[in-house]
């Protein structure tokens, strides 16, 4: 039987860096002493006020078919918040619920780009990336975040790039797997650059919540840019939400009247008592969020600290987000190699930065899902490990 030549575009490198992770879970599983700081899903629990709203609305019957581009209610609600998040002021009709960020690229990629249109994508960049465009038949056109600049984006690296192809640009800020949160100036050029040539900006926004080194810059907050920013964003991080799969798209009108057709046909609609969750993440006390918020913030400066005190370690210094980025080329260590014994070694999992781009080469991404102390003894078990190795 044959498929789709799609399918040959669905992989990616991403696939193979999860192999330490799995062999990680099922050796915690049974029960060895294994710290995983190789996944970014929350170590917290979703707060007690949103699970009871869910609860509340499965006893309600909010069981059935839900509006097409989200329950109104929540619609209103996202458009405030996106509003507080980006400065872009939006109404409800400007939102499209979907179930999470992911989904949001997806669908947003399929509704942007033709086959053949150049995307212009900066790397390292999130793992999934490549096979969402490769799925919408674009041609995946490199940016270099250098490792030199802090992994910040340099706008004459995005301005070389631009040929009569090109259709749009990807951001991520809070950036994964870099940590880095875009400056204004640096948003200010992309915005410049998008105007000059007429391209989309699709900005993925799930860790705007998570900035601390400076605010939240988004494209769509910069004068002018509403007609061309698209921005996507979920509860998943900033909520401790990841299973709930909900999230949201702003856009244009004529943007989002393509973007409903295309959930009506793939979709149909995001779960109701999902959706009374969402209202209840967003309108009701936000003490949980910002306590998380603060304790990533608080652990990657932990981690920044202890492991900076080695000389075979750079440590790049996470301005927001959940991840840091660790270069470990100064211990003479390639990075597989350095993953595969610390994890055989020491117990730690980590991903290889490779998977997000070659940009990452020589890096390991750490992930901050784990509590002070746990990280503390990661943090010993690579100082330990690179001491024993290094040169
Ligand atoms: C940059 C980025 N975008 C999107 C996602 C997926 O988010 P969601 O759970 O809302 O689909 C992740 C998850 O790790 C991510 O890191």
């Amino acid at each position: 039987m044959r498929f789709a030549g799609r399918v040959d575009r669905l992989g990616g490198k991403g696939a193979e860096a999860w192999g330490i992770h799995f062999r990680g879970v099922d050796a915690r599983r049974r029960g060895e002493d294994v710290i995983l700081l190789s996944i970014g899903d929350p170590d917290f629990e979703t707060a007690p006020n949103i699970v009871a709203a869910a609860r509340h609305g499965l006893e309600q019957g909010h069981t059935h078919y839900a509006d097409i581009q989200g329950e109104p209610r929540l619609r209103q609600a996202i458009a405030g918040y996106h509003g507080r998040l980006t400065g872009q002021r939006v109404g409800p009709d400007d939102v499209m619920v979907i179930s999470g960020a992911q989904c949001g690229m997806f669908a947003a990629a399929q509704v942007l780009l033709d086959g053949g249109a150049e995307v212009l994508l900066p790397s390292p960049r999130y793992v999934t990336y490549e096979a969402l465009f490769g799925a919408a038949g674009a041609t995946i056109v490199d940016v270099p975040l250098r490792p030199e600049r802090g992994f910040h984006l340099d706008p004459a690296d995005l301005a070389a790039r631009v040929t009569p192809a090109t259709r749009g640009i990807v951001l991520t800020t809070p950036n994964n797997p870099t940590g880095a949160v875009m400056t204004r100036s640096e948003m200010e050029a992309v915005a410049e650059l998008a105007g000059r040539h007429d391209l989309w900006v699709l900005t993925d926004e799930v860790y705007a919540g998570l900035a601390h080194e400076r605010p939240h810059v988004s494209l769509a907050g910069l004068p002018g840019m509403a007609s061309r920013a698209i921005t996507v964003c979920s509860l998943s991080k900033s909520h401790a939400m990841t299973g709930f799969r909900i999230g949201w798209v702003v856009g244009p009108p004529a943007f989002i009247r393509h973007l409903r057709r295309l959930v009506l046909c793939m979709l149909y609609s995001s779960p109701p008592f999902i959706q009374d969750a969402a209202i209840e993440a967003i309108a009701g006390a936000q003490e949980h969020q910002r306590h998380m918020a603060a304790a990533y913030k608080a652990r990657g400066q932990l981690v920044h600290r202890l492991l900076g005190q080695s000389p075979h370690l750079a440590c790049h210094r996470p301005e927001g987000g959940m991840f840091l980025m660790l270069d470990v080329r100064p211990s003479g260590i390639e990075a597989y190699r350095f993953a595969e014994a610390l994890f055989a070694e020491e117990r730690v999992a980590t991903l290889v930065g490779d998977a997000f781009g070659p940009e990452a080469a020589g890096h390991l991404r750490l992930s901050m899902v784990s509590d002070l102390p746990e990280l503390e003894e990661a943090c010993q078990r690579i100082l330990r490990f690179v001491a024993r190795h290094a040169g």
